[in-house]
């Protein structure tokens, strides 16, 4: 809606700003001068005891010394309304007097069709409650009161009552003078196809009022009585004032709540909202028996920045929320997310506000999940990542739902996410000692037998030197625990060996005892097998101990950046099917060069070395160099079209 010109001036000057102000503070009488229109309030934007709140009625702006918030009276109503710049000028302008532009005489006429239909609405919300405190309703209200609603709260939800009957709402309409088209147009009720007199939709069913973020009823939703009704709830059907997939319930309420600070919370149902905010989660708002539209989730985010989903612990509450999460997911933008609190197996909010009260909730909500681990759990939960081929279709799955956040800088921190719990996923598990026993140590095992021939590949050569190093010199274990403990092996026997030896953490020595006593002589016959572990120096040496660590040392940093190289290369090469950006090519010939450097490694006794993310030991240098070009790659980016 425009404007006319000069209607803002207009507005301002009929508008005093300390009149708007003095509603929501308490002048510090001493400090002000009224006279002047010098007026002095704590803040109310801000926690404080003294008045550092100004507010100059002559100018019409107000400024706090203290949190430096500033602006004029509409901000003033835009800032403790939590409402847009025209609903505040809506405001302003209805206590000023002044009519509200219509766009043109058409929108004039809807708009005095709307009017008359959401008087339709009004008036069967009155109908409704008071039929709720008749006799016919003592059911209802025995219901409602099971439920934990006593009047107090029936008369705040404005709780209602359809009688069970065909033409109660009909005929009390129709006897206000109501015009029939406006009650059949606001849905409450349906023509006959029989020629008889229309009916009611709403029968038997206790009433939820749904209103607009103005407070405008505009649809009911109905709960059945009759736990065999084949429909627990019916909704209004969509009208000129109801579009499901536009509404949400408690809107106006809730907007007011979040913009006081409550966390917004999005329910499934209106018992949930309604008991969210008896317990107190004064902003909590549910759907219309529809999964969560598109516009619903603009709405949601026009009142908060990151709500929370609350979900109901059920697969179709889980479903909901991976609903929510592909909605969501080419709309994310800086500032915007959700998160995603699930409610304990088989409850929904409403459950556990009566099951557990106000503390329950309050615990679920905290251990809220962000949406890229709800991500992260939909495509592992329950599967095993046992191959190469699964793990690679993970990573194909992961980075589908990544391309589609259309906002780069997002879609960068997903990936960085996503690749953290990957990390966490395919490490070695840290086996507790005990954990492996020793009888079943891969000695002679047929596993065992294949480690020589799977030792073919650079990386599995570097494994194989790692592993043959530990069995021959048992007490380096301790040295270079906190570097193998983080380390992933690509070869499932090695693996399974790696895994046997920390078994031993703490207890070198009852692993040398072991190998002294001939265990592992032949794994270690094996793996020395190929000529390259053979004469590797921290498996061959034995005379110099510092030698050995820090070639042991070397070897598995030199796996690490191999390996963080390949993982690098092969999302980089991923990316060229993509795009063919001229930058990349670039990159990827810089990112073999540095997996060059690492393979031709050995001797350099002089570099520095650091601690990796992962914890290993890396080289300054290489590290710097893998940083700088890892850094410069976007993992995730998408084909644009
Ligand atoms: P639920 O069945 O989870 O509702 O449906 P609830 O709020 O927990 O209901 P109570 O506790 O049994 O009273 C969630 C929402 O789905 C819609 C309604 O909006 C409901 O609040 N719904 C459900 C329907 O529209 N129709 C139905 O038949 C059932
Ligand atoms: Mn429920």
């Amino acid at each position: 809606m425009s404007l006319p010109p000069g209607f803002l001036d207009e507005l301002r000057t009929r508008t005093s700003i300390s009149d708007v102000v003095g509603r929501k503070v308490m002048w510090d009488t001493r400090k002000s001068n009224q006279a002047k229109g010098d007026m002095w309030a704590p803040c109310p934007f801000h926690q404080e005891k003294t008045a550092s709140f100004h507010v100059d009625d002559r100018k019409g702006y107000y400024y706090c010394f203290g949190c430096h918030a500033k602006g004029d009276a509409l901000g003033f109503i835009k800032e403790t309304e939590n409402v847009s710049f025209m609903e505040a000028v809506e405001i302003l302008a209805g206590e000023a007097g002044m009519q509200m532009p219509a766009r043109d005489p058409k929108a004039k006429e809807k708009a005095d069709r709307r009017t008359q239909l959401q008087e339709v609405m009004e008036a069967a919300v009155q109908f409704f409650r008071l039929q709720l405190k008749t006799t016919a309703a003592s059911d209802a209200r025995d219901y409602l009161a099971g439920r934990g609603l006593d009047d107090d709260a029936q008369d705040r939800f404005e709780i209602g009552f359809a009688p069970d009957a065909w033409q109660a709402l009909w005929d009390h309409l129709t006897g206000k003078g109501v015009a029939e088209d406006l009650i059949l147009a606001a849905g409450l009720a349906k023509p006959s196809n029989t020629g008889k007199r229309p009916y009611d939709t709403f029968r038997g069913r206790i009433m939820f009022p749904i209103r607009d973020v103005r407070g405008r009823a505009m649809a009911f939703g109905g709960r059945a009585m009759d736990p065999n009704d084949n429909a627990k709830y019916l909704n209004s059907p969509e009208t000129e004032l109801f579009d499901k997939g536009r509404s949400l319930y408690h809107h106006a309420p809730a907007r007011e709540a979040a913009g006081k600070g409550h966390t917004l919370i999005v329910a499934e149902g209106y018992m949930d909202v309604i008991a969210l905010n008896l317990g107190g989660f004064k902003a909590a708002v549910a759907p219309l028996g529809t999964a969560v539209t598109e516009h619903q989730l603009q709405m949601i985010w026009r009142i908060a920045d990151e709500p929370i989903i609350a979900l109901d612990g059920d697969t179709a509450g889980l479903r909901a929320a991976h609903r929510v999460i592909d909605l969501a997911l080419p709309l994310l933008e800086a500032g915007k997310s959700l998160r995603f609190a699930v409610m304990p197996e088989g409850k929904d909010p409403d459950d556990v506000l009566r099951d557990g009260g106000r503390g329950a909730m309050k615990a679920v909500l905290k251990a809220a999940k962000p949406m890229v681990h709800l991500l992260w759990q939909r495509e592992t939960e329950g599967k095993t990542f046992d191959s190469p081929e699964r793990k690679a279709a993970l990573d194909k799955a992961l980075r589908d739902h990544i391309k589609r956040i259309a906002d780069p800088s997002i879609r960068s921190h997903y990936g960085q996410e996503i690749k953290d719990l990957r990390w966490n996923l395919f490490r070695p598990a840290p086996r507790s000692k005990g954990g492996w026993i020793k009888p079943d140590a891969p000695q002679g095992s047929t596993k065992v037998s294949a480690l020589a021939q799977g030792t073919t590949s650079p990386n599995a050569m570097r494994e194989a030197v790692i592993l043959a190093s530990i069995l021959k010199h048992p007490w380096v274990l301790a040295d270079v625990l906190p570097e193998l403990e983080t380390l992933q092996f690509e070869t499932p026997q090695h693996t399974q060996l790696l895994g046997f030896l920390l078994s031993y953490i703490g207890d070198a020595d009852a692993l040398m005892e072991a190998t002294q006593a001939g265990f592992g002589a032949d794994i270690l016959t094996r793996l020395t097998t190929p000529p390259m572990v053979k004469i590797a120096p921290s498996v061959r040496r034995t005379d110099d101990r510092d030698l050995v660590r820090d070639c042991l040392r070397h070897e598995i940093t030199q796996l690490t950046v191999a390996q963080s190289g390949q993982q690098a290369l092969s999302e980089a090469l991923d990316d060229f099917d993509d795009t063919a950006d001229e930058g990349l090519t670039w990159r990827l010939s810089q990112l073999s060069k540095s997996r060059e450097d690492a393979d031709r490694g050995g001797g350099e006794e002089a570099s520095d070395f650091t601690i990796a993310d992962n914890g290993a030991k890396v080289d300054i240098t290489e590290r710097e160099a893998l940083e700088k070009l890892t850094g410069q790659i976007d993992f995730t980016k998408s084909k644009r079209r």
